[in-house]
């Protein structure tokens, strides 16, 4: 254990019970160097480099790629966050950065950067389940918002629904037995020929068709709040290769909306099925398919039915972001998690509960 460390467990617990921490939330888990300054649950900058359109041509994020992009962006991007806030890097109460899950190379950029940063200041440094994330940043969106509630987690790498007994207590209820709702979203936009990422895309064609393809409902007659999505995947690249093979043309609007309405039909379901049964009058949606209007709309129609108050955040702070970052680090001072050491590592595969 490090001296820094020693002191910074002393500067957390001094921290502890206060509800307006000037926090500094770094994310670099995926394709986007992201860094926000929050106070309490005030959003005082929100600043985010984008790769998407470095990764466009490959169809998706290559991860080396990614990793160089971060390094390049990362440093102006804090002076731009804190610069926006008007607030001095020595007045930061802690600095949070996400240590998983994402790709390897591109999460050490973030976190390396983050400890020497945390380190020169004398500032306690937390390390943030990216997932975790997702679901936080629904407590600046919306600042009534308290838990216990019932949250989908609908993004590009995971799909679940877990109950949050408190500000750090998740637990999972159901979950994707294969693909992730997003990756779905992404690889039929492909069969549709649609850029990456494909979720954007697919509502924005969806709005000009019919959702009248048959595409097969995974647990159908069941009351598990697992998800799959391979199998409509699979369903949809047959169906398509089924009219090439005829030189029938594809109707593209119809089976992206065909696709859009299973999908957020299941999510919405499930979701909603779990609240009920969970006997809880809050539902949460965290994530970048969170961004889908069809999928927010159904949330709060079948919620509303159940007498139950739906929330999400506003679209850009669905994908990924520094805010959910500094949000999340907010929840763990707030439940009594330690800060990190110099020991800090990146996991890829860090899971939601
Ligand atoms: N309007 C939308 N409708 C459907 N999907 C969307 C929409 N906007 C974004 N997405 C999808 O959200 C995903 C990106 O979300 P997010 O940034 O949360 O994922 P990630 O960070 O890559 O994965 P994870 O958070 O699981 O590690 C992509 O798959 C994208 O296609
Ligand atoms: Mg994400």
């Amino acid at each position: 254990m490090s001296a820094y460390f020693e002191r910074m467990k002393k500067k957390t617990d001094a921290l502890r019970g206060r509800d307006d921490l000037l926090i500094l939330g770094i994310e670099s888990s995926c394709d986007e160097t992201a860094c926000a300054v929050l106070r309490g649950r005030q959003i005082l900058s929100n600043k985010i480099a984008s790769q998407v359109e470095i990764h466009k041509r490959f169809g998706g994020v290559v991860p080396e790629i990614a990793s160089r992009n971060h390094v390049l962006a990362i440093d102006n991007l804090v002076k731009g966050a804190l610069e926006e806030a008007g607030v001095r890097q020595e007045k930061l109460d802690a600095v949070g950065v996400t240590y998983g899950a994402g790709l390897l190379g591109a999460l050490l950029v973030g976190e390396s950067y983050a400890k020497a940063f945390a380190y020169a200041l004398d500032k306690p440094l937390f390390a943030v389940n990216h997932i975790r994330g997702h679901i936080a940043v629904n407590y600046v969106a919306s600042p009534r918002l308290e838990p216990p509630f019932v949250c989908l987690i609908a993004s590009g790498g995971h799909t679940a629904v877990a109950f949050a007994a408190d500000y750090d207590e998740i637990s999972v209820m159901g979950t994707t037995q294969d693909d992730a709702c997003g990756e779905a979203f992404d690889k039929v936009a492909r069969v549709l020929g649609l850029p990456y990422p494909g979720g954007p895309q697919i509502e924005k064609l969806a709005a000009a068709g019919k959702p009248d393809i048959s595409l097969p409902r995974p647990f159908k007659g069941t009351d598990s709040f697992d998800f799959s999505f391979s199998g409509i995947k699979t369903a949809v690249i047959n169906y398509a290769n089924t009219l090439k093979m005829r030189g029938e043309e594809l109707p593209r609007a119809d089976l992206a909306c065909s696709f859009q309405e299973l999908v957020t039909d299941i999510m919405s379901d499930n979701l909603v099925r779990a609240a009920i049964a969970r006997k809880c009058d809050k539902v949460v949606i965290a994530g970048g398919v969170g961004a889908n209007k069809r999928l927010r709309a159904k949330v709060e129609e079948k919620a509303a039915a159940a007498g139950i108050t739906a929330f999400y955040p506003p679209v850009g702070l669905c994908t990924d972001n520094g805010v959910m970052i500094a949000a999340q680090t907010a929840c763990m001072i707030r439940a009594g998690r330690q800060c990190s050491d110099f020991d800090l590592d990146a996991d890829a595969d860090v899971r939601i509960e």
